[in-house]
């Protein structure tokens, strides 16, 4: 982990770098007490939480201006160049069992989707079932939650979120898949500690709720974000490839399809791909 200073990019020379006396002044008044760690460079800001000590009584969030081994969902590698996008980590911690948080990462989604709204409220932003970030079907954010049981009744949960900032297409090669980024959408650069206090603002008071209410409060939101709603999607399921026309989501978060013989199932887990017209 190296200590914040004065790398660059070939992109742009000398980026504003992220400051956490600046996103903490930019924050609104929450009573959860936060401690926030920004670090210039690091493997993954996920696995920063599996590695440190944490501040007891305090919701601990991470940011790194860089991450020279980021990893989406699913295996794949996520693409952390320096002082361009946000690479957000934060450990919270569920009195609830495992099993109660099957719908944690959809309301990371729409936490992300409102703090981003706060910036540039746009109806074209949406979410892919479960947790992708998606611009006119190219992907400006991914969240990865990963998930410890304590004991039993207390779970912590890691979540991670990379948001495509200033992202141009220089050197992006890697990327394997449609992308886009912020300063694409709104034709300018954008201000990283500004995002970033946004995340962390909707993050604390979506999680709050989702604490104490579970996925309930989210259930309608959900229609008005979700990309998928009334599509023919393939969906990979394991080693299954099931296609079928969303209906929406149950109760538990699980992606409602029906199926083209009429039946209808709820599936848990897998990667959602529209079909082509
Ligand atoms: C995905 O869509 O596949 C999920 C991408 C999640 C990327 C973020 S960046 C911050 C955190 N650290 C990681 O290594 N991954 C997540």
């Amino acid at each position: 982990m190296k200590k914040i200073n004065s790398e660059t990019t070939l992109k742009n020379p000398s980026p504003i770098l992220l400051d956490a006396q600046i996103i903490k002044t930019l924050l609104p008044a929450h009573p959860l007490p936060i401690q926030l760690d920004v670090l210039s460079e690091i493997d993954s800001t996920n696995d920063y939480f599996k590695s440190n000590i944490i501040t007891p009584d305090a919701i601990h969030f991470c940011l790194a201006e860089q991450q020279t081994a980021g990893r989406g969902r699913l295996g794949r590698d996520w693409f952390s160049p320096f002082g361009t996008n946000i690479y957000l980590s934060c450990l919270w911690s569920f009195s609830k069992d495992v099993s109660a948080l099957s719908g944690l990462s959809l309301a990371v989604g729409i936490a992300v989707i409102k703090a981003l709204n706060e910036l540039t409220p746009n109806p074209d932003i949406k979410i892919k079932w479960p947790n992708d970030i998606l611009y006119q079907q190219q992907k400006l954010a991914g969240i990865l939650i990963e998930v410890n049981t304590v004991d039993s009744g207390n779970t912590q949960a890691i979540i991670g979120i990379g948001l495509n900032v200033n992202m141009s297409d220089q050197n992006t090669e890697t990327i394997n898949q449609p992308w886009t980024s912020l300063q694409h959408i709104i034709g300018n650069e954008v201000d990283r500690n500004k995002i970033a206090a946004l995340l962390i603002h909707n993050l604390l008071c979506e999680l709050s709720k989702f604490s104490k209410q579970g996925l309930k409060p989210f259930l309608t939101q959900w229609q008005q974000y979700d990309a998928l709603l009334n599509q023919q999607i393939n969906l990979l399921h394991g080693k299954q490839n099931i296609t079928g026309v969303v209906l929406g989501i149950n109760p538990q978060g699980y992606l409602l399809l029906e199926h083209n013989d009429g039946s209808t199932a709820a599936y848990s887990s897998g990667d959602s791909t529209l079909c082509k017209p």
